[in-house]
């Protein structure tokens, strides 16, 4: 059995109905600055930081020690240069006790093509990975990639150094012995991300392709474990984490998101039950072949702050 709790409500709010140490996992994409301040609102990019600051206090209260939070991001133009608060979240979070372990690159591969007089398409996010601890649960065996053409080119004549350790020429105290890979089919991934953004409309502006949350969900939890993410929209998380028989916590400030996200989660639990029901149609019934509970929350006070329609 695994649970998904919907919070209908501003975050800030929400998350403190959550216990401390609860959550395995935040994977999310708030509002980014001011941008989509037509459908779901904005912050203005001065204030971000400011703005922020109050939910990451509240993560770090909910996520356990060996949790990790990932965060996607990414600063706007203004006045003709990138502005500057993704760079200041990070130093503000680092004041605020987070690790800043890891940034990855989620390369949009089907961003469209453009024209503009002093930059060229913007084709990737941040993707920001904060910890608590140093040591941190991560299931790197869980997203090996195909080792590819690379290997048998590469492995087929090996020099002396491929033989040895080769210590990193840069100082780092790292190295590399090329033979180790000799027979293996898999290796493990870059921090660069190559996924299409989500092109079917799914009634929100800013659908997470479910590949996003599924490497995450992959990387650094077990089935069992907690996924939330507190600015849900169309509930691409929740609804990943579910399949992957995670429990997964949302929460969303407006109500047609949070509808989209409500039928999101009541297909993943119907097609779960229907699956239920194939893998137990030889057996007695009562088996406990995993189901989805749902329970949504509404927040009283969602309205205390109003998004801009
Ligand atoms: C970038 S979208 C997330 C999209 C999501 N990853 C998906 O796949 O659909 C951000 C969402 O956060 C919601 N939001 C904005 N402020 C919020 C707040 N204070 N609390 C909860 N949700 C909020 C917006 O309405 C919007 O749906």
């Amino acid at each position: 059995m695994v649970d998904a709790s919907l919070y209908l409500g501003d975050c800030r709010e929400q998350l403190r109905m959550l216990p401390a140490e609860s959550v395995d996992l935040v994977v999310t994409s708030p509002p980014y600055a001011d941008s989509r301040s037509t459908t779901y609102g904005g912050v203005k990019p001065d204030d971000y930081v400011e703005w922020f600051l109050p939910v990451s206090a509240e993560l770090s209260r909910v996520l356990k020690p060996t949790g990790t939070f990932v965060l996607n991001i990414k600063e706007k133009v203004v006045n003709g240069e990138r502005h500057t608060y993704v760079i200041e979240l990070i130093l503000a979070m680092r004041q605020q006790g987070w690790l800043w372990t890891e940034e990855f690159i989620w390369h949009k591969k089907n961003s469209y093509p453009g024209k503009w007089p002093n930059r060229f398409r913007d084709s990737w996010e941040r993707l920001l990975q904060f910890n608590k601890d140093r040591k941190f649960h991560m299931y790197q065996d869980e997203v090996m990639v195909p080792m590819g053409d690379w290997a048998e080119r590469r492995l087929k004549k090996l020099s002396h150094t491929d033989n040895m350790r080769d210590p990193s020429k840069v100082g780092s105290g790292f190295g590399k012995r090329v033979a180790n890979w000799i027979g293996r089919d898999k290796a493990y991934p870059t921090n660069v991300l190559h996924m299409a953004t989500e092109t079917k409309n799914r009634n929100h502006s800013a659908v997470f392709p479910d590949d996003l949350p599924k490497w995450f969900i992959k990387l650094f939890t077990q089935p069992g474990d907690c996924v939330l993410d507190p600015f849900m929209g169309s509930g691409t998380t929740v609804k990943v984490a579910l399949q992957m028989r995670r429990n997964a916590i949302g929460m969303e400030i407006l109500p047609e998101y949070f509808q989209l996200a409500q039928d999101s989660v009541d297909a993943a639990r119907i097609s779960s039950g229907q699956l239920a029901l194939l893998e137990n149609k030889d057996r007695p019934l009562g088996n406990s072949s995993p189901k989805i509970r749902v329970s949504t929350r509404i927040s009283l006070n969602r309205w205390d702050i109003e998004p801009k329609r």
